[in-house]
């Protein structure tokens, strides 16, 4: 499995398993461990959760995975994010100091472990202060509870005033990207991420399994180019979506969010899947948002 290089310190897998619908996927322990190995035995070492998911089920099921076979902790990278929390069913955000770092104790308590490789910013906060949040980063990594620090769903401006805060210390920004979202293309942070260098994890690159739906018009309009174009290169079309996400320079590196292996099989194929450059331009443009001039 290629290796992406995100710091001095920290390399991902550059196919990474997300964890979010977990707490639907009906595995005891035992089940989640076995399908953890499973993801390492292919070389998706990088598993990606959250504080908010399952309102922090999803954190603890993973922590008594861990448990269960205490070999999975080392051989994998754990990413996991904070700033999102409910109040008696209202979301809220808070990327307070003090609230990321009770929330880093928090985690690494549901999870069994005594360090996050990566602990992200979960969302951008409209009361974000960048210089409060980054003593809080900054504190946690020279403790040695966090490796490195990252932010998601970050615009360019939030992105560069936590980065100057943080020293230019960010290492990624977790962004939502597929053939029917191009936020981050037109807000420009998919071009400061490439000239700075640094590779976004990217989040619903299948726009959470929509992608397949028929009665979807932009979806459908997407899927029946991605289709030709996987009949071209033999491909299945999940495969021909990773390869063009991981076609661009930017080096960004997909998450599979599915709980069927034989589907991450598909995006790790897309490593060996080269696009031409006008197929690229086809699935940009297919569902009709992004116009070619
Ligand atoms: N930072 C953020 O704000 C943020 C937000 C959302 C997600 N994430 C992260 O990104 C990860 C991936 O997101 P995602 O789960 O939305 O990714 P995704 O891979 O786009 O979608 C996964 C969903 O699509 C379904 N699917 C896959 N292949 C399919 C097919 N051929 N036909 C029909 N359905 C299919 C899967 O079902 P099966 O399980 O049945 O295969 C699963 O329900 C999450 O786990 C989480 O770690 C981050």
């Amino acid at each position: 499995m290629k290796r992406v290089k995100m710091s001095d310190r920290l390399t991902l897998s550059a196919v990474v398993q997300g964890f979010w619908r977990l707490d639907g996927w009906n595995m005891d322990a035992d089940e989640l461990a076995y399908f953890m190995n499973c993801c390492i035995d292919r070389g998706v070492t990088t598993f990606d959760t959250a504080e908010i998911y399952g309102n922090t089920a999803v954190e603890k099921l993973m922590g008594d995975a861990f448990s269960k076979d205490p070999s999975i902790r080392s051989r994998i990278e754990l990413v996991t994010k904070t700033g999102i929390f409910n109040h008696n069913g209202f979301g809220y955000y808070n990327t307070t100091s003090d609230r990321i770092i009770q929330s880093c104790h928090e985690s690494l308590k549901r999870l069994n472990t005594d360090y996050i490789d990566l602990y992200l910013i979960h969302r951008e906060d409209p009361l974000l202060d960048p210089w409060d949040t980054a003593k809080a980063l900054k504190k946690l990594k020279s403790e040695g509870l966090v490796g490195e620090a990252g932010v998601s769903n970050f615009d360019p401006y939030k992105f560069d005033g936590l980065n100057k805060a943080m020293d230019g210390m960010l290492v990624t920004n977790q962004i939502e990207w597929n053939p029917v979202c191009f936020e981050h293309f037109n807000s420009g942070m998919i071009d400061y991420l490439t000239f700075h260098k640094i590779h976004p994890m990217i989040w619903s690159p299948l726009a959470g399994g929509r992608i397949f739906n028929k009665d979807d018009q932009l979806c459908e309009r997407a899927y029946r180019k991605i289709a030709e174009i996987a009949d071209r290169h033999h491909e299945d079309p999940a495969t021909i979506i990773y390869a063009w996400i991981m076609y661009h320079p930017v080096g960004a590196i997909p998450l599979s969010g599915s709980k069927n292996p034989t589907r991450l099989d598909l995006a790790i194929r897309a490593l060996d899947v080269k696009l031409e450059q006008y197929e690229w331009f086809e699935i940009y443009s297919a569902s009709g948002q992004q116009q070619i001039r």
